[in-house]
């Protein structure tokens, strides 16, 4: 026969009710979602390889739509398939919308800026929709009656001299585009941003640039702080250029929204600056609450810059390069545009309707490429649920969008490069699909500058096939694996061009 003490029989109800009360706890948020073994500190940063998109697609066909992962110290939720991908970014989009409390982050614009601030609420949703609204202001702004706007103008007269250039590059023969691509976006953005028209020589638009290159070294190397943080003390992470190009850049931005207060007229856009300008004025006497800063113009011009410089550069790269692999598309590009546009006038965005083609291969660029293959991290801003599994409050997210570009069940031969699949029997562009390419995210967070995208890379595509031919060094292989970053670029290529005209 036992015997227990009223002490023992108490702490034994109060020990099972406490399980009790955990098991019934853990029951009701569900479990958490499967994925590999990590190690300790480092989590699974070994495993993901030199490109994380293609793991994770792997991971996806082992552990499902929805797997979870530690890289260093920090919990990271990997999402794919179409239908789960749309649970997250609308369905609970809310849910889902902040980002992720990184290192690098918080040291961009000093944690204000829209992209990657941590900070989503109502003041960050007031900041997009100005944001978003200087955009629409300034794409319709129009100097001239030949144009449809000043963003037409620029696109116009800096393609027709970048044929020019490469004109010129070719007479030695085969050259590395790359660099030529990126000064002209890069004065595209500025004169975009800051209504600043740069040669390619100039000092300051040449350190603008140099900065870029030293900002993007530097969160590379850094990024590793934002997973295992005891490296941020570490000289080797790069933090501190990353923090030095970061505040030059931000003072190089001031400088330019300064000189705009000073000359900003009213009814007058120049450029992105005069038309946040114009817009917080407005808002300041409409609803003096919800205007933005001086610093938060300053941030918003630099995440338009950031957004609208690396990304174009790297989509008018690897178009470059799908059109040397595939001579018999450029043709069919070539024979679209001298019949739509002929030779006697410029490309205009309005031709964009017509150019189904055209439309067919930008799409098959962006789909087949997926050059930025994740969005930028997401985090969960509550505890969620998400196909039965349980995500806690402050999980990084990550979206892979290069899987769903690469979907066997969403594209047939999906890893062909077909730019005819986005063509109905009549040749006419089929709106339904181009609407599937997943490349500018979607929901809360989706990408601000689709639309500028898009009308960028049409001008400049057209505009240099309407006179020149591009093409491969014979004998070389082109090779389309890409160099992993949030923007993916190819590895270095050459080409040359032959006047068509
Ligand atoms: C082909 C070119 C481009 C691509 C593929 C692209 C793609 C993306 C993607 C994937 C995101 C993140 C979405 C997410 O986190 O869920 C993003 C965000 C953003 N993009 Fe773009 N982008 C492009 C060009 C541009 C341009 C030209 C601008 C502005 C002039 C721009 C402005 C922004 C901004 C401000 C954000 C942050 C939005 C937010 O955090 O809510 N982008 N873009």
């Amino acid at each position: 026969m036992l015997f227990f003490t009223n002490a023992e029989i108490t702490l034994s109800l109060v020990t099972f009710f406490i399980v009790l009360l955990i098991t019934k706890k853990i029951w009701r948020r569900g479990k958490l979602p499967p994925g590999p073994w990590g190690m300790p500190i480092l989590g699974n940063i070994l495993q993901i390889g030199e490109l994380p998109h293609m793991t994770f697609l792997k991971m996806k066909e082992k552990y499902g739509d929805v797997f979870r992962l530690k890289l260093g110290i920090v919990p990271v939720v990997v999402v794919s398939g179409l239908e789960t991908i749309k649970k997250v970014l609308l369905k609970q989009g809310e849910q889902f919308a902040s980002r992720p409390k990184l290192y690098t982050f918080s040291l961009i614009n000093d944690g204000t800026s829209l992209a990657f601030s941590e900070q989503f609420g109502d003041a960050w949703k007031i900041h997009k929709k100005i944001a978003k609204m200087s955009l629409k202001e300034f794409s319709k702004s129009s100097r001239s009656s030949s144009y449809f706007s000043i963003f037409e103008e620029l696109m116009s007269s800096q393609s027709e001299a970048f044929v020019e250039t490469l004109l010129k590059n070719s007479e030695k023969g085969y050259f590395d585009p790359s660099q030529d691509i990126t000064y002209t976006v890069a004065s595209i953005i500025c004169a975009l941003c800051y209504g600043k028209h740069y040669g390619h020589d100039d000092q300051e638009f040449l350190g603008i640039i140099q900065l870029t290159v030293d900002a993007q070294k530097a969160s590379g190397s850094a990024a590793p702080a934002d997973f295992i943080p005891i490296l941020r003390f570490f000289p080797l992470s790069g933090v501190r250029t990353l923090l030095r190009a970061i505040d030059k850049f931000n003072n190089f931005t001031k400088k330019h929204v300064e000189e705009h207060h000073g000359s900003y007229e009213k009814g007058h856009i120049r450029d992105i600056t005069d038309a946040l300008i114009y817009l917080c004025n407005r808002k300041k006497v409409e609803d003096k609450l919800f205007a933005l800063s001086d610093a938060q113009i300053v941030s918003t011009v630099n995440d338009m810059f950031g957004a609208g410089y690396d990304t174009i550069s790297s989509a008018v790269q690897w178009s470059f390069l799908y059109l040397i692999k595939y001579p018999e598309v450029q043709d069919k590009i070539h024979k679209e545009i001298d019949e739509i546009i002929g030779t006697s006038r410029s490309p205009r965005f309005d031709d964009r309707k017509d150019l189904h083609y055209t439309e067919a291969f930008i799409n098959e660029v962006l789909r087949h490429s997926s050059f930025v293959p994740l969005t930028i991290p997401h985090c969960t801003i509550r505890d969620t649920n998400l196909n039965g599994y349980f995500i806690p409050k402050d999980t990084s997210v990550f979206i892979n969008m290069y899987q769903v570009n690469h979907d066997q069940t969403v594209w047939r031969d999906a890893d062909l490069f077909i730019p005819e699949r986005f063509l109905d029997e009549s040749g006419r562009v089929d709106k339904s699909l181009i609407e599937k390419v997943f490349i500018f995210g979607m929901g809360v967070r989706k990408c601000l500058g689709e639309d500028v995208a898009r009308n960028e890379m049409f001008i400049f595509l057209t505009s240099i096939l309407q006179h020149l031919k591009l093409e491969k060094e014979p004998e070389h292989h082109v090779d389309l694996t890409p160099v992993f970053g949030l923007t993916m670029k190819p590895k270095p290529y050459t080409l040359r061009t032959e006047n068509r005209l």
